[in-house]
């Protein structure tokens, strides 16, 4: 049984690599930059392939050897698409480390050529949306018939990587995005604020476009979704801002612009950083009569999180507990997954 890890010498995908090589997974590595891919392999001792997205021979011949593929390069609104198409032509596996809506989006609408391939599409094996998604199921349990959904994100003590930044630079200009009655609805950005307790007091938290508006859906069929993240005061006073400059920060030179400026000033926390560092998810699920039943998850940083869920459920679905089409961790792992990773606590609210 084989994994392929694509994308394995950046931030997240190095964190990856280290974790299968610690648990002697022996995963192929593959990127596009054959030497900075070597540096990785080198260190770790993991074979290795270079190639680009757009090499589509090299990339089949990769994947056809894969029972799985484990997608870890991103912006994935322009990487996903190649490698899901490999993956249905070869018959190997996806997931992928995505919170972008519109790349879940994408995942979904592939569902029946993936039942059809016998192929599981598995997007946002990280962070987003693992705990979220858990998060989501559980409430959805405990409160049969909900119809209203918020979430809420915390990080403390931690840092962005480069592609983190580059991926929020990217979607500079395009507001926020909500789940009403079921469907996708695009908001202004940062349009709504409401208060969350973490366990840290009282937070006030802002809405934000996060992936459970696409996986909460699918998971629990709860049709109004809300995501929000506690941000620091000048990100909320720039995200409302862009509620005025979105075209121009839509343009392409100013998009490039934003997003080398993004990748470069943030490097991603340090080993210490990452081990002091927490993660926090808080939500509520309520009836249309407004019962409702609220709990919250705390857990370990969000890249070392990542790392873990994202390699935990590729070696799973690589070893065969895969279901074909479109599933989400918490719809197919079950509400409890996030429970299996060390450090990772849940709490029902009153
Ligand atoms: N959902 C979550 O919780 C979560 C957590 C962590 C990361 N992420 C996402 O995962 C992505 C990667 O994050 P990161 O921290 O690892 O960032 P990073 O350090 O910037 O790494 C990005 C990687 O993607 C590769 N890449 C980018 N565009 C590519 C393309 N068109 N073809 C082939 N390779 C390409 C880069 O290769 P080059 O150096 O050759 O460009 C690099 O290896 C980001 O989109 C980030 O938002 C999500």
């Amino acid at each position: 049984m084989s994994l392929l890890i694509y994308g394995a010498y950046g931030y997240t995908g190095r964190l990856v690599a280290r974790r299968a090589a610690e648990k002697d997974l022996a995963p192929t590595l593959a990127g596009r930059n054959a030497e900075k891919l070597r540096a990785v392999a080198r260190e770790v001792d993991l074979p290795h392939r270079a190639f680009a997205l757009g090499d589509t021979t090299a990339l089949r011949e990769a994947v056809s050897e894969a029972d799985a593929v484990l997608h870890c390069a991103g912006p994935f609104a322009r990487t996903a698409r190649p490698m899901v198409e490999a993956c249905l032509h070869e018959g190997a596996h996806y997931l992928d480390i995505t919170g972008e809506i519109e790349v879940f989006e994408y995942v979904a609408s592939q569902e029946a050529r993936a039942v059809e391939a016998g192929v599981m599409l598995m997007p946002g094996v990280g962070f987003d949306v693992v705990p979220t998604d858990c998060l989501a199921a559980y409430l959805a349990q405990q409160q049969p018939g909900a119809q209203y959904l918020e979430l809420a994100i915390l990080a403390t003590g931690g840092g962005v990587s480069g592609g983190t930044a580059a991926t929020a630079a990217m979607n500079a200009g395009r507001g926020g995005a909500i789940r009403k009655d079921g469907r996708i609805t695009r908001t202004p950005a940062a349009w709504r604020t409401r208060c969350a307790d973490f366990g840290r007091g009282p937070t006030d938290v802002t809405s934000i476009p996060w992936g459970d508006v696409v996986t909460a859906w699918h998971t629990t069929g709860i049709p109004n979704i809300i995501t929000y993240a506690k941000l620091p005061d000048a990100a909320v006073r720039l995200l409302k801002a862009s509620n005025y400059a979105g075209p121009l920060l839509r343009a392409r030179p100013v998009q490039s612009f934003l997003e080398a400026f993004a990748k470069e000033r943030a490097s991603g926390p340090d080993a210490s950083t990452r081990r002091t560092a927490q993660s926090f998810v808080w939500g509520q699920a309520r009836t249309g009569s407004g019962r409702a039943v609220t709990a919250r998850l705390s857990a370990p940083e969000t890249y070392t999180l990542t790392a873990r869920t994202a390699l935990e459920s590729a070696e799973r679905v690589r070893d065969g507990h895969a279901d074909p089409g479109f599933q989400t961790p918490a719809g197919h792992f079950g509400t409890d997954y996030i429970l299996d990773f060390e450090g990772t606590r849940r709490e029902d609210l009153p």
